[in-house]
């Protein structure tokens, strides 16, 4: 049914079950209101299951979840297990599984959201990371010789094909396309207005030193380019984007990136929105099943406390439904988000001057009475 979607649930470890239960409060009362039906599977793809069984992810489950119409993930993570495991396992086998191979993170000061960075405030930070999610390092292609000697040599490669390169990087150009459709990006010029320009894409890599994988980036990047006129284009050295993204993050419109440049700078990108408690993202396969979670982790110091931040979840929740097509269910959520975050004392954990599940409640309540209009 053009109106009914079915989702996968996996709540995973830590806090990521009593965050989802919040995202799923919200998308409850989005039903209600915009009269769509989310049928919900709840997967115990976790740590604990590992635990108990030894189990991560098998080929069988993985290929049962190409059936739903996306995924919504929790956390993944266990203080007694070796890290990697359930990384591996799990969160990196759905992603290279599912073919999701872009890592899309929308990086949002909102109102009254405290950012460490001095002077800046929600006029300038509001940009998107289109970070590529299959390949490079993560495809842990390397090895090791003379393991435990003083001789001992280890590799892992940062491999990229033209595929892959082209993909995302369409993929990241479209997104300029899509954000600024309705009215030119505020950071451009008014010359740069006239000559046609409606948004800014910034790779993001080292030419000067990963000649190989960046010539291929860069060449791309330009081929690319001249199919996309209104899009302008522009270039920044990774160590210089982590000073441009503190000093001056107005800058930025939509930045893409290789895989493990991209994990690094939205960790940084994350903590000058607010921190893990408001930070989302999706994992998407644009002609597949994409994934959608809270970049924030399992915060055990947190679990069971009812005192973790639910807005990344809930934002998560949001991008999903914007996936799904259901976008004025997707903006309702995102208006609503931004009435409730006006109202809280801070974005960290236990700090909130609300519990976790009040958030949930607020957010609900919001999308229910239709206050929030989507703007
Ligand atoms: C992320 C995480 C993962 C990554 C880890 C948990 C494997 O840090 O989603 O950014 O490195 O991609
Ligand atoms: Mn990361």
């Amino acid at each position: 049914m053009g109106n009914s979607f079915n989702i996968a649930v996996i709540g995973g470890d830590g806090t990521g079950p009593e965050v989802i239960r919040e995202a799923l409060k919200v998308l409850d009362a989005t039903q209600k209101r915009f009269g769509f039906t989310l049928n919900l599977t709840n997967l115990n793809y976790d740590g604990q299951r590992y635990l108990a069984e030894g189990k991560t992810l098998d080929d069988a489950e993985l290929n049962a979840l190409r059936q739903y119409n996306a995924i919504l993930l929790g956390a993944i993570g266990h203080p007694d297990i070796t890290p990697g495991v359930l990384e591996r396992g799990i969160l990196l086998k759905l992603r290279f599984g599912l073919d999701q191979y872009i890592n899309l993170r929308p990086v949002r000061l909102y109102e009254n959201v405290t950012t460490p960075i001095k002077h800046k405030t929600h006029h300038d930070i509001d940009y998107l990371v289109v970070r590529e999610n299959t390949g490079g390092l993560y495809t842990g292609i390397g090895g090791s010789s003379m393991t435990g000697t003083d001789q001992e040599v280890a590799v892992q490669s940062m491999v990229y094909s033209y595929h892959q390169v082209e993909r995302c990087l369409r993929f990241a150009f479209e997104q300029v396309v899509k954000r600024n459709s309705n009215s030119p990006w505020k950071g451009l010029s008014p010359a740069e207005k006239d000559a046609g320009y409606i948004g800014k894409l910034t790779l993001c890599g080292k030419t000067n030193v990963l000649t190989h994988v960046f010539g291929l980036w860069e060449r791309v990047f330009k081929e690319l380019g001249s199919e996309f006129p209104q899009v302008k284009t522009d270039y920044v050295h990774v160590d210089a984007m982590c000073i441009y993204m503190i000093e001056c993050p107005e800058r930025f419109d939509v930045i893409v990136t290789e895989n493990m440049f991209g994990d690094i700078i939205t960790d940084l990108a994350a903590v000058t929105q607010g921190g893990m408690g408001v930070a989302a993202s999706g994992n998407i396969n644009p002609k597949g099943v994409s994934m959608f979670e809270p970049i924030g982790g399992t915060a055990p110091a947190f679990t069971g406390r009812n005192e973790i931040n639910p807005m990344a979840a809930i934002g998560a929740a949001h991008m999903m439904l914007d996936h799904l097509g259901l976008h004025d269910a997707a903006r309702t959520i995102e208006a609503s988000k931004i009435e409730v975050i006006l109202k809280m004392k801070s974005m960290a954990a236990a700090q909130m001057g609300f519990s976790t599940s009040n958030i949930g409640d607020m957010v609900a309540q919001a999308i229910l009475v239709g206050a929030a209009t989507p703007n």
